[in-house]
């Protein structure tokens, strides 16, 4: 598969973007989803926070975060003194991947492939929202942004360096994904720790 460059509208704005992506065929995983879901929220946010991929209840509604880890994040964005008008919330791959088991369609991670087949739309995100701080949620995002080599549990709540490349020159910061905090043993603890990477998230944003 091409990935995504070809398909992405060259100065375009988040609008013009938003309706573009529902022709990428940069990677396979459009043929199953019901949708693509782009990122949402305003075009002036100075965190623009990327999660992973889209769960079941994004791919049906269209809109990112609107599931159960997008209720607990809404929840920690809030308790971390986040205000709505400050946030872009999208992800590092645009379509649900997943595996149908019953009528049930279960979650499969995203693969190195398909995460850089659509980087060239997460680009664009931050092309235009040229935000203040950039949040990973989780490793995924995390090694979309800052390469494979990244990892979350030696360098997260702090600012990171990108270095050469794409995302050269933006400020970035690591925390875990909600969706880890749900699945969690302790989730109360990592509860905790997501809300004070947040609530550096706003100070660093500030
Ligand atoms: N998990 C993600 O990473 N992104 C969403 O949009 C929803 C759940
Ligand atoms: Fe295009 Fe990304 Fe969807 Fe793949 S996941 S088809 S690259 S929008």
């Amino acid at each position: 598969a091409p990935g995504a460059a070809e398909f992405v509208p060259d100065q375009a704005d988040l609008d013009t973007l938003r309706s573009a992506i529902q022709g990428c065929r940069g990677c396979d995983l459009y043929r199953d989803a019901t949708q693509a879901v782009f990122g949402d929220g305003p075009s002036r946010a100075t965190v623009l926070l990327i999660g992973e991929q889209p769960g079941d209840k994004e791919d049906l509604q269209g809109a990112p975060f609107v599931g159960p880890a997008g209720k607990l994040l809404d929840r920690a964005l809030e308790e971390a003194g986040f205000d709505r008008s400050m946030v872009y919330l999208t992800n590092a791959v645009k379509h649900f991947k997943f595996e149908e088991r019953g009528k049930q369609r279960i979650h499969k991670k995203p693969g190195r492939t398909e995460v850089v087949a659509c980087r060239p739309w997460l680009l664009a995100e931050v092309a235009r929202v040229q935000p203040r701080l950039i949040v990973c949620l989780g490793a995924t995002a995390a090694q979309s942004v800052l390469g494979t080599a990244f990892r979350l549990t030696k360098q997260r709540g702090v600012l990171v360096d990108p270095g050469e490349g794409d995302f050269a020159g933006h400020r970035v910061l690591a925390t875990i994904h909600p969706s880890a905090v749900l699945r969690s043993r302790d989730r109360d603890a990592d509860y905790a720790g997501l809300v004070d990477d947040l609530r550096a998230a706003v100070s660093l944003a500030g």
